[in-house]
């Protein structure tokens, strides 16, 4: 008989969840691993007011298959012309569980985003008021700065005294890459977290030129080296709680990918929890799975954990080449290759 492995009930804290034709493959996906997952905001235009983000739920819901009953968790993408009343508004509502800051012009549909966060103060410290989570996209957009040291350059730069400054602030640094971050949140208080993707902790920037050059491999923060990858896979299977799941799942059509300047993102949420189980499972840890997927990233937010559970089968399978994806198709993340883990009798 194959190996199991249950586990109560995973959310994801960081998915790209779209808009449009494309919704409603996204969402089918993610509902059938997740009970929850925080929707990131970087729409074309963003969500930036509750008004919008309560929409935009709606949205969501309107494409959920019948029988789920998975909750997206709403944020708000932090500019410099957010009223602290918009944040008051956010917190009275229930549906907005944080804010998501991305440096301007860091990564994709990050235009409308933040130039120089000494203009957000008011915002920041209602947020740091109300326990309202500060989400990170730890990158400098700095030309002169080396792509693949942009994040530590972020933490050195702008994330150190932000805490300085905000000291109570809930804060998750998002999708971490590198040693540098993980040090970073081990060494900060308690209310700073991150989140850690799958392709992450499955890969290093080998990846990216594995006999040419791979750009369904090319995401932001983009793949690290090995010794960074190693240092990830030691935080999260560690089981200290500071470090919880985010998949950073983030579809694009292929052709928009296999293109002479191809979208930074990756596509895992067909697969997320299975690529998690091994990238844990090569570690010799995947009795530390539960912990990042089900527990930490609740206990963080404030919300309580789920009650229902989910099974893991250790059962090798294909994944598909290619997904649609409204009137377009996506390749998501290992496909064509083989998993060595299936959900099953997902919803
Ligand atoms: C994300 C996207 O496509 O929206 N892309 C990515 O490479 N991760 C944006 C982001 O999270 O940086
Ligand atoms: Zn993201």
């Amino acid at each position: 008989m194959n190996a199991t492995l249950t586990l109560t009930r995973p959310d994801d804290w960081h998915v790209h969840l779209r808009d449009g034709e494309g919704l409603r493959a996204v969402v089918t996906d993610t509902a059938r691993q997740f009970a929850r997952a925080i929707v990131m905001p970087n729409l074309t235009p963003p969500v930036t007011t509750v008004a919008q983000a309560e929409a935009y739920r709606d949205r969501i819901l309107a494409v959920l298959p019948a029988a789920s009953t998975f909750t997206p968790l709403m944020t708000l993408y932090l500019t410099e012309a957010m009223l602290p009343l918009e944040i008051e508004r956010a917190s009275r509502s229930g549906l907005i569980h944080a804010v998501k800051y991305y440096p301007a012009g860091v990564t994709t549909h990050s235009e409308a985003g933040v130039r120089d966060l000494a203009h957000c103060s008011e915002a920041l410290r209602a947020m740091e008021d109300l326990g309202v989570p500060l989400l990170i996209h730890g990158e400098v957009n700095d030309p002169a700065v080396d792509i693949f040291d942009r994040e530590r350059v972020f933490i050195e730069r702008h994330l150190i005294p932000l805490v300085q400054r905000y000291p109570q602030l809930k804060v998750v640094l998002e999708h971490i890459t590198t040693a540098s971050a993980v040090k970073f949140v081990l060494t900060a208080d308690d209310n700073v977290a991150a989140t850690v993707t799958p392709h992450h902790l499955l890969y290093n920037r080998n990846a990216l030129f594995q006999g040419g050059i791979r750009p369904h491999y090319y995401c932001l923060p983009i793949l690290k080296r090995e010794a960074h990858r190693q240092a990830l896979i030691r935080a999260v299977t560690s089981g200290n709680p500071k470090f919880f799941l985010g998949t950073d799942s983030a579809p694009h059509a292929r052709s928009t990918k296999e293109n002479a300047c191809g979208c930074a993102g990756i596509y895992s949420a067909h697969a997320a929890l299975e690529l998690y189980a091994e990238a844990f499972e090569g570690a010799g840890a995947l009795g530390k799975l539960e912990g990042f997927a089900s527990h930490f990233g609740a206990d963080f937010y404030g919300l309580p954990r789920n009650t229902q559970s989910v099974t893991l089968v250790r059962e090798s399978w294909t994944a598909p080449a290619t997904q649609p994806f409204g009137p377009e198709t996506l390749v998501p993340l290992r496909a064509g290759e083989a998993i060595a883990w299936r959900l099953q009798a997902p919803i």
